[in-house]
């Protein structure tokens, strides 16, 4: 068991460089499930829920390997298998996007269903309601979701709930259907343009993207070809908050500042200063007390709840109280005891988190309880008085490349232990 430590207080400072952005490669690497020929994918970040998705793929009959730091390459043309290994693909909310690809390849699935951080029912329903629309029979039995098509026609599919996670898996299903699909009350999330372009990179017709109507002409095949994955808007988010949180001066770079306009604008009203270059953002303060501010999470382009926590964390130091309302998911404030037990002062009602700025927070042992939840937890780390230790790990490795080690080239005074090694150095 590994945990972190981290001594509060270092003020980050210098330039540090964000990777491909998690959601978007695991959608990237599902989708190449269906392209006949191989994909050569870079800027992947190598996090263990990438490592899951290539296991998988590899499970299947395919070829997916990092062949350089970041660059994976892919080769599916050989893929024969059209059921995901249960237990592997319970580890990662990305698995059901498995669905879409296989039923796209094979109009044939049998996939778990899927796991991933627990922040309340996740349900597959509008996948589901868009599966059947372009023709496939759907059972679910024993936790596993079977799909079954003679043929996938193109219709039109409204969703009901605006839906990252459905919105890619028709826009994958419909790629190699039959004639024209339109999903309606499209998710626009800067990595669901990202694989749309994928897909029209390696041969797909895809129109519309970023928008909420994206239209899908099918084609009979995709080919293989070369792919660039954009930057993670939520890595460089947390960056901009640790940065802030630190009363530091930072500048972010490999990032796309229109993807991080709901942030900036958040934290310009606290008071921090934000310049924005083409690729980069800098983010500093004058050292003064940030002020509060509300925040009510939504669909992008709204505030993004994946950098919820993080913004909470960052409140609990504010002068005056500030609101955060989760509007996407029904559960997601489950680490605010964990930053009660620093000192802060939060109560939660509900969607509703009432933030009672204090003058600091004191370091303490906490457990990650999700992924982005973990991050929180290492802001809070970097701005708490003393030592603060973080458990839980796996969280975090699931979506952070080489966090600590980022940290650390800013200034951060933080450490990865081996518990069972220290017991162990200790004892003898
Ligand atoms: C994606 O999850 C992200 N995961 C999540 O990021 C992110 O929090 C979420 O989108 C919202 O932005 C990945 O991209 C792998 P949704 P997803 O379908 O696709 C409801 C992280 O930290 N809903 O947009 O699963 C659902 O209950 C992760 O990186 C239905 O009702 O999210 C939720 O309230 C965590 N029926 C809302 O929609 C459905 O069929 C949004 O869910 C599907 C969803």
């Amino acid at each position: 068991m590994e945990k972190l430590v981290i001594l509060g207080g270092a003020r980050l400072s210098g330039e540090v460089e964000i990777s491909g952005a998690k959601n978007s490669a695991v959608a990237i690497l599902a989708a190449s499930i269906m392209v006949k020929g191989k994909c050569r994918i870079e800027n992947v970040p190598h996090v263990s829920d990438i490592d899951v998705l290539l296991d998988i793929i590899n499970g299947l009959g395919g070829s997916a390997a990092f062949v350089e730091k970041s660059t994976v390459e892919v080769d599916c043309t050989n893929l024969n298998k059209y059921e995901a290994d249960y237990e592997t693909v319970r580890r990662i909310r990305a698995s059901s996007y498995l669905m879409g690809a296989l039923l796209g390849r094979f109009h044939r699935a049998r996939v778990g269903m899927p796991g991933g951080c627990d922040f309340g029912v996740r349900p597959i329903d509008q996948h589901i309601k868009g599966f059947k629309i372009l023709g496939t029979e759907v059972e679910v039995d024993h936790g596993m979701v079977d799909l079954r098509a003679d043929s996938l026609i193109g219709d039109n599919i409204y969703l009901d709930v605006v839906s990252v996670g459905a919105t890619i898996n028709i826009m994958l299903a419909a790629t190699l259907a039959e004639g024209i699909t339109v999903i309606e009350s499209a998710a626009k999330e800067p990595h669901i343009v990202d694989v749309a372009n994928f897909l029209n990179c390696m041969g797909a017709n895809i129109k519309g993207a970023g928008t909420d109507v994206i239209k899908i002409k099918g084609v009979p095949e995709l080919h293989g070809g070369e792919f660039s994955v954009i930057p993670d808007q939520i890595e460089a988010g947390t960056f901009m908050i640790a940065a802030a949180a630190t009363h530091g001066d930072v500048t972010i770079t490999n990032i796309i500042p229109t993807h991080m306009e709901s942030l900036s604008a958040k934290l310009e009203e606290m008071g921090v200063g934000i310049e924005e270059y083409d690729e980069a953002i800098r983010v500093y303060t004058d050292g003064r007390r940030l002020k509060r501010t509300n925040i009510k999470t939504q669909p992008y382009p709204g505030f993004p709840t994946d950098l919820q926590p993080q913004m909470l964390t960052l409140l609990t130091i504010a002068d005056g109280t500030s609101l955060v309302t989760e509007n996407v998911w029904d559960n997601r404030f489950k680490y605010v005891d964990e930053l009660n037990r620093m000192g802060a002062h939060i109560s939660v009602d509900g969607r509703v988190a009432a933030v009672e700025g204090c003058d600091h927070l004191a370091g303490s042992p906490v457990h990650a309880t999700d992924l982005r939840a973990g991050a929180a937890l290492v802001i809070a780390g970097l701005m708490a008085h003393g030592v603060t230790e973080i458990y839980n790990l796996k969280y975090i490795d699931r979506g952070y490349e080489a966090f600590e080690a980022k940290l650390r080239s800013i200034g951060a005074q933080i450490a990865r232990r081996n518990i069972e090694k220290e017991l162990h150095t200790n004892a003898v």
